[in-house]
């Protein structure tokens, strides 16, 4: 039997994948699903075998935020003394790469947990909003600062004040989505992508993550040098000897990830 409840993992290969498993809430974000997504990424995220990890939910919902029923008895006092929704915040920290599979509605927390991963592969249904304003509440996993670094000033703005929606091709428009895929292809596409990223060297893979992850956390100048400094050493790992030789010897890379 799963040690979860409301997620199903399963590997297929070096891919770990989650999936958000409350269809009758369409998959809203209630605290043992928080407790469980960042268990079971931290537990991918721990296994050497595992090289990337997919985050999906339903072709109705990715999740359609955070539980609000659960949330409505809640006082201040609660929400502050548990720190409401701090957890989410240990998915920042997970080094192996995250990919977002999303289908349907992709709201409040939804769309929050979806930037949360590295990126986002939609499918034409998606659905991304924060609409929390019109419960009378802002985001509150980091989507005021996300989106705003996703999409700009303007659109978060809209979105954060209106409370509406944006459909996939929107949102791919704007930048807050890679690709944008026919729903029936979704899961192949998703699957390939982590597919291919858990096929390049791990320690690389990470690197490339941390890389453009430090350019939302400082200026341009130190950020270029920092990559600089993690390209060189790049130079000390096996695995950029393998690549760049199975380039010049026209043969596929062997990478032993280290
Ligand atoms: N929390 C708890 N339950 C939810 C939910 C949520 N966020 N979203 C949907 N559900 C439940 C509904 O209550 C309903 O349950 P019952 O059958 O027991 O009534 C079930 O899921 C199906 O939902 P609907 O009947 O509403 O389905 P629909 O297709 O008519 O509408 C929807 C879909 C437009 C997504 C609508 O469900 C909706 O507006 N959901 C809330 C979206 C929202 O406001 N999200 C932000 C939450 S706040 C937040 O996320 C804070 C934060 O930043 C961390």
């Amino acid at each position: 039997m799963s040690e979860y409840e409301t997620i199903l993992t399963e590997r297929t290969g070096r891919v770990g994948v989650v999936t958000l498993n409350r269809p009758k809430a369409l998959n809203a974000l209630n605290s043992q699903l928080m407790r469980e997504v960042v268990a079971a990424v931290e537990a991918f995220d721990a296994d050497d075998e595992i090289g990337a990890i997919l985050i999906t939910g339903s072709e109705k919902a990715f999740a359609a935020g955070a539980d609000i029923k659960e949330m409505q008895p809640k006082t201040f006092a609660q929400v502050y003394g548990e720190d409401l929704f701090s957890q989410w915040d240990r998915l920042s920290s997970v080094r192996t790469p995250i990919v977002a599979a999303v289908a349907g509605y992709a709201l409040g927390g939804g769309c929050e947990l979806a930037m949360l991963c590295d990126f986002i592969i939609a499918a034409d249904t998606a659905k991304f909003g924060q609409p929390e304003i019109k419960l009378g509440v802002i985001p509150g996993i980091g989507g005021s600062q996300r989106l705003t670094r996703a999409v700009g000033k303007a659109k978060a703005m809209d979105l954060c004040l209106t409370g509406r929606n944006m459909d996939a091709e929107e949102a791919e428009r704007a930048g807050l989505v890679a690709r944008v895929v026919p729903a029936a292809d979704l899961q192949a596409v998703a699957l390939e992508a982590a597919t291919a990223i858990a096929s390049m060297s791990l320690p690389i893979a990470m690197m490339a993550k941390e890389a453009v992850n430090r350019s939302f956390e400082t200026t341009l100048a130190e950020g270029v040098k920092f990559e600089r400094r993690v390209f060189h050493s790049t130079f000390a790992t096996a695995d950029q000897k393998e690549g760049m030789a199975a380039f010049v010897e026209k043969r596929a890379p062997k990478f032993v990830n280290g």
